[in-house]
């Protein structure tokens, strides 16, 4: 049996599968078995009331999960699917409240990466997949990130090498006119954009995608973010303890794909403080700075 083959007969089992996205290591599961998705819940940590996204290997498959598939979802879906984005829909009558935690809509996102695709066209199905970490830990980006948190909790762990983007899909929330952004990612609101021909909105008020909590996405270490090195040097003169600098440059996908080892290492060095210099808010740089925000913010 391959890995691929095995990955396959843990899903039919109802039990769980660790899989390499373009974004970061999905905790996948049969997202039509709901025993399987209490298992995820179980293993990550994450409060039950959290809905969870269907990974699917086509984009012929969004209309099996969704109902009245509105046109700006095809769109994008035809534009950046496989890809880094996630459109949330409305369900289709057999998507399960386990997945949805009682919404009516659903999440469903096409990974860009051959293992993950693969995985998902041998399965026949649809796979729930957050992030393979630990509920409120920062989302794995290597195989060895899901061991170090999930590794005896799941049946198969799919190695896929690092992930090439580094930080979450982009949320489309398709059910507002205009579509919404609930979380940024590599497809940017001016890529989408070019497509529909009108600017997404922007989430006001408190988020309505559960889960993006303000202290998610953080390391143990404090976050501090600064503008650039010399401030850097600066404010770490000022802090006492274990002080670490973190200066990626100007490369926005480097620092997507590196952060969040990056935050990993800081951790295992024990750094009492890590001082990060922020990326330029444009393009992909807001969205690495959406989820620094949310590291830098006081802790629960
Ligand atoms: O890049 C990604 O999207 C990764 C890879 C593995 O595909 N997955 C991921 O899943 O980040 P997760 O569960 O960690 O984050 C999905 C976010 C959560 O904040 C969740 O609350 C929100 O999407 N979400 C999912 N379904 C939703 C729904 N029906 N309504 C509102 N928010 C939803
Ligand atoms: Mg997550």
């Amino acid at each position: 049996m391959t890995d691929l083959d095995s990955a396959v007969a843990a899903l039919q089992a109802g039990l769980l599968v660790a899989f390499p996205t373009e974004t970061v290591y999905g905790l996948g599961a049969d997202a039509c078995n709901d025993e399987a998705i209490a298992r995820v819940f179980a293993a990550k940590g994450r409060p039950t009331n959290h809905p969870v996204i269907v990974h699917l290997a086509s984009v012929e498959q969004l209309a099996v999960w969704s109902r009245d598939l509105p046109d700006v979802a095809v769109n994008l879906a035809h534009a950046f699917s496989p890809g880094p984005i996630t459109f949330l829909v409305h369900k289709a009558k057999h998507v399960s409240s386990a997945v949805t935690g009682g919404r009516d809509t659903v999440g469903l996102r096409i990974p860009n990466h051959p293992v993950a695709l693969a995985l998902l066209a041998q399965f026949g199905d649809g796979v729930v997949g957050p992030s393979a970490n630990r509920f409120g830990h920062v989302s794995p980006t290597s195989a060895a990130d899901v061991l170090a948190d999930l590794g005896d909790r799941v049946e198969v762990i799919l190695d896929g090498g690092p992930c090439d983007v580094g930080i979450e899909s982009t949320i489309v929330d398709c059910t507002t006119d205009p579509v919404t952004i609930l979380r940024r990612g590599a497809v940017t609101p001016e890529m989408i954009e070019v497509v529909l021909g009108m600017m997404p909105l922007d989430p006001t008020g408190p988020s309505r995608a559960p889960g993006m909590l303000a202290s998610h996405y953080a390391p143990r270490c404090a976050i501090v973010l600064v503008a650039d090195i010399t401030e850097a040097h600066a404010v770490k003169s000022t802090i006492d303890g274990r002080v670490g600098i973190l200066d990626p440059g100007p490369d926005l996908a480097v620092y997507a794909h590196g952060l969040y080892g990056w935050l990993r290492d800081a951790d295992r060095r024990n750094l009492d403080t890590l001082i990060v210099v922020r990326p330029a808010n444009v393009g992909l740089g807001s969205a690495i700075l959406e989820r620094l925000t949310k590291a830098a913010a006081p802790r629960r």
